[in-house]
C-alpha cells in the first residue's frame, strides 16, 4: 500500500476481470480513484476494490459512449490523469481461416478502442497538465505466434500508435508507453490457450520458467504510472519472463 497516486484518477478499460481487474486494484491500492470501462459486469472488481472504484458500462469502440463515460468520470472522480488501454481480444485462429471480418473485429477492439479512449481522455489530461497513457500490447509482437496473425498485427499497431503519441505529448508532461505481457494466467487465456497445456509450453520457453500470473505485471504498471517516471516515454516494456530479448 502506498499513496504515490493519491489525487489522481485512472481509467482502466477491460476491467471486469483478468489483467484489467488486477491493474484497477493495484492503482487503487496506490491511492488513485479508478474508473473501469467494460461491456461486461464489473461487480467482481467493484467488490474487490470498494469505494475507490467507479464501474462504467461502455463499449470502448463507440466514440459517443466513450465521450459520455469520460465526462462522467471527470464529474464524479476528477481527472482523469491516467489511461490504461487494456481491453482486448485474442482469439487464436489459423491464418488461412482468418476472415477479413475476424481481422476487422480484432483491429476494432484492440486498435480503435485505445485510439478512441486516448483521444477522448486527452482534453482532461491536458487540463490536468500531467498524464500517463499505458497500452497493453503483447509479447506476441516479439515471438510471432502462428495462430495469432491478426492479433499480433493489432498489438504491433498499438506500439506504433504509442510512439507517435509519445512524440505528440512529450512537451505536455504526458507520457505514453506500452506494456507487453507474455502469456499470463487469466480466465480468457485459460479458455483460449491454457486448456491443452499451452501455459506450460510457453513457460518452458521463458528464462523464468513458470506460468505468469496477473500480479506479475503490477509493478511495471505502477512504475510507468509513477509521478517519478516522467522521463520514460514511447517505450515498450516486455514483461514475459524473458521469453524474448529485444
Ligand atoms: N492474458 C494473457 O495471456 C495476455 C497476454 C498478452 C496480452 N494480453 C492482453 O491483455 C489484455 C487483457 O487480457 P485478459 O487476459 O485479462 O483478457 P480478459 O478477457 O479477461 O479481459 C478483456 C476485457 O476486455 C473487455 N472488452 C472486450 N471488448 C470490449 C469493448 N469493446 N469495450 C469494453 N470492454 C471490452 C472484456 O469484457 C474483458 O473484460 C488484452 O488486451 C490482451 O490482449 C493478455
Amino acid at each position: 500500500m502506498s499513496d504515490r497516486l493519491a489525487g489522481r484518477t485512472a481509467v482502466v478499460t477491460g476491467s471486469a476481470g483478468g489483467l484489467g481487474r488486477e491493474f484497477a486494484a493495484a492503482l487503487a491500492a496506490a491511492g488513485a480513484r479508478v474508473a473501469g470501462f467494460d461491456v461486461a459486469s464489473q461487480s467482481g472488481t467493484a467488490r474487490r476494490i470498494g469505494a475507490a472504484f467507479l464501474p462504467v458500462t461502455v463499449d470502448v469502440t463507440e466514440p459517443s459512449q466513450v465521450a459520455r463515460a469520460m465526462a462522467l468520470v471527470a464529474a464524479e472522480a476528477g481527472g482523469p490523469h491516467i489511461v490504461v488501454n487494456n481491453a482486448g481480444v485474442y482469439p487464436p485462429i489459423p491464418f488461412e481461416k482468418t476472415t477479413l471480418d475476424d481481422l476487422r473485429r480484432i483491429l476494432r477492439i484492440n486498435v480503435e478502442g485505445p485510439f478512441t479512449v486516448t483521444q477522448a481522455a486527452l482534453p482532461y489530461l491536458r487540463e490536468a497538465g500531467w498524464g500517463r497513457v499505458v497500452s497493453i500490447a503483447s509479447g506476441a509482437v516479439f515471438v510471432g505466434p502462428p495462430d495469432l496473425v491478426a492479433y499480433t498485427a493489432s498489438k504491433a499497431a498499438l506500439i506504433g500508435m504509442t510512439r507517435s503519441l509519445a512524440t505528440l505529448l512529450g512537451p505536455e508532461n504526458i507520457t505514453a508507453n506500452v506494456i507487453a505481457p507474455g502469456l499470463t494466467r487469466t480466465e480468457t487465456a485459460t479458455r483460449s490457450t491454457g486448456a491443452d497445456g499451452g501455459f506450460e509450453r510457453v513457460a518452458a520457453t521463458q528464462r523464468v520458467p513458470r506460468v505468469a500470473e496477473p500480479g506479475d505485471l503490477v509493478s511495471t504498471l505502477l512504475y510507468v504510472c509513477d509521478p517519478g517516471s516522467g522521463f520514460l516515454t514511447g517505450q515498450t516494456l516486455n514483461v514475459d519472463g524473458g521469453a524474448a530479448f529485444l
